[in-house]
């Protein structure tokens, strides 16, 4: 295994959090907090309203701006609906896809995930595609299956340059949100799977070059424990991303470790 291949990725997941000036006042104070890191890409993930915001007050910083979600068609008739194009176009890099929310609340299955992947690709984004197992598939012992069916799905047809351009977060559903964070080792087993199920699908030089990050609960005591195994290259982060501080505290794990 070649970390040193991957750089980290700490991405905020600011979920349905923040008022334009909510969203300011936080990216103003995590700025200077994270003006000198050098190792670790930063990203901050916000509401659509918020993006317009985020993307000027973060101009000419290293924190880049994702979306949480897009859809699949380019243009027409899906009221509510944002495409790719549309973030592309205001400078948006990255956009979370398949979040175990939007999976669980707004009916997303696979096939939505994959055909969202492949137009965020096409307009130029960098998808962070999310995979996790519920409690009760991890009781009933099939944690491996269920995420080498997401991967397979989430990325059929998509090849190995564009795969390369994608983000994997591994969030175990029972950890988002909760307070129980998986433990590094429990991180680390299913990054790996991820990365192995991925040699088999592409080759073993693809699966070094892909960022798999961890989710779930994961915060400013836990994170350095997290980022240190050797398949988890940074982490995707809800609650703890809402404060400059604890977000800072996270990035600087990843820097140093
Ligand atoms: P959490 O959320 O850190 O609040 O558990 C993680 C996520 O949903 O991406």
């Amino acid at each position: 295994m070649n970390k040193n291949v991957r750089k980290a990725v700490i991405a905020g997941n600011w979920k349905m959090n923040k008022t334009r000036p909510e969203a300011k006042a936080l990216l103003e104070e995590l700025k200077p907090m994270v003006a000198d890191i050098k190792n670790v890409e930063v990203v901050a993930c916000v509401p659509f309203t918020n993006l317009e915001t985020a993307l000027a007050v973060t101009e000419g910083t290293n924190i880049k701006i994702g979306a949480e979600n897009c859809h699949f068609e380019k243009s027409g008739a899906f009221t509510g609906e944002i495409s790719a194009d549309m973030l592309a176009e205001m400078g948006v890099e990255y956009v979370v896809l398949g979040h175990s929310e939007r999976r669980q609340y707004f009916a997303e299955t696979d096939e939505t995930v994959n055909k969202r992947t492949i137009a965020a690709l096409a307009a130029g984004l960098k998808p962070i595609v999310c995979v996790g197992e519920l409690l009760w598939e991890r009781e009933c012992n099939i944690t491996e299956e269920v995420i080498a069916r997401q991967i397979k799905l989430d990325f059929f047809g998509i090849s190995a340059d564009d795969l390369k351009k994608c983000i994997i977060a591994y969030e175990p559903v029972w950890a988002i949100g909760t307070g129980k964070t998986a433990t590094a080792d429990q991180a680390e087993e299913v990054c790996a799977f991820i990365r192995a199920t991925l040699a088999k699908l592409y080759s073993a030089e693809v699966a070094e070059a892909v960022t798999i990050q961890y989710g779930g609960s994961m915060n400013a005591a836990n994170a350095a424990e997290l980022v240190s195994k050797t398949n988890v290259d940074g982490g995707l982060i809800g609650g703890a991303s809402l404060k400059a501080a604890d977000f800072t505290t996270i990035i600087n794990a990843a820097e140093n470790g």
